[in-house]
């Protein structure tokens, strides 16, 4: 494994390794494998990030490299420089290339242009580490992912929705997309999807019912905001509320990948309830990306 470009490309034991990886760094951090001493890795973003700057930096320096951010507004790319360009310069002077930006194609692009190490730190269609931490939690709270039921709740079209999608298809576990018809996933991105461990409602109860994880994420993605109005409207029956949580299993989760917006996908209530898997759910993300960046240069 060269790249972490998307769950898609990822095999289910190339999830599970990386799984049990992310435990056992997660048992002492000091004790962190020094992989990337000597080395440079960039962090080039173009949206906004708490968790997966902070995170990417942290975990770069525990594994003994270093890191530098570069928005994207401050660099020539901003300016219109071409990825390819970028990524030929940037692969002749750093290790390794954390990528946030909008089209996943530039991510490919700028894998195969600099043949450095690279991370889809979130695009438009992929948001793979965050899953890979969201998968790591649920083995925490559950003793493992198999046999457990997920539901996904709101924008059943979002980068975080298609990882989880790619996620339950590579690892064989059932996941309800629970969304309004017109938030509801890409018939010819369905189409891709092998087996028949995804199913589809446009009715909240239902979506909720026998679920062990209840995950939600922001109903106006980055790069949304000029729908945000239509967003809202339409999404309003879909958040996650102490009255929809009357219908779940009493045991259930509620997830979320942050940030959350308080009264629209989820009650302030519901989040604070939850607060210890959400914020686990965090944490999470800096030790499963340090197994990620340990296993691509291995
Ligand atoms: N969940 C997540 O990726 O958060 P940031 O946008 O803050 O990085
Ligand atoms: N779907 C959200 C995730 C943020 C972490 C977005 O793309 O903005």
């Amino acid at each position: 494994m060269k790249h972490l470009l998307s769950i898609e490309q990822l095999q289910g034991d190339e999830i599970e390794k990386i799984l049990s990886l992310a435990a056992e760094l997660k048992k002492d951090r000091k004790a962190s494998p020094q992989v990337l001493s000597g080395q440079q890795w960039a962090l080039i973003f173009t949206k906004s990030s708490t968790r997966t700057r902070v995170s990417f930096e942290v975990g770069v320096r525990e594994l003994g490299g270093q890191a530098m951010f570069l928005s994207g507004a401050d660099i020539q790319l901003g300016r219109g420089e071409p990825i390819k360009d970028t990524a030929r310069v940037m692969g002749r002077m750093i290790h390794g290339a954390i990528i946030r930006t909008f089209a996943q194609q530039d991510v490919v692009d700028f894998s195969q242009y600099s043949g450095i190490p690279t991370i889809n730190a979130l695009t438009d269609d992929e948001h793979p580490c965050q899953i890979l931490a969201d998968l790591q939690t649920i083995n925490e709270r559950f003793g493992s992912w198999k046999g457990r039921r997920v539901a996904f709740l709101g924008d059943g079209d979002c980068n975080v929705a298609r990882s989880w999608i790619w996620a339950s298809a590579r690892l064989g576990f059932e996941l309800v997309i629970g969304a309004p018809k017109e938030f509801q996933p890409a018939a010819d991105f369905m189409a891709r999807i092998p087996g028949k461990t995804v199913s589809i409602t446009d009715d909240p109860k239902a979506a909720v019912e026998g679920i062990d994880a209840i995950y939600t994420d922001v109903w106006v993605s980055m790069g949304k905001e000029a729908e945000s109005t239509e967003r809202i409207e339409i999404l309003r029956p879909w958040q996650i509320n102490a009255g929809l949580m009357k219908g779940a299993k009493s045991d259930a989760i509620v997830m979320h990948c942050l940030p959350a917006y308080r009264g629209k996908e989820i009650t302030d209530e519901i989040l604070e309830q939850q607060a210890g898997v959400i914020f686990d759910q965090a944490e999470n993300r800096l030790h499963a990306q340090k197994a990620v960046m340990v296993t691509l240069v291995e």
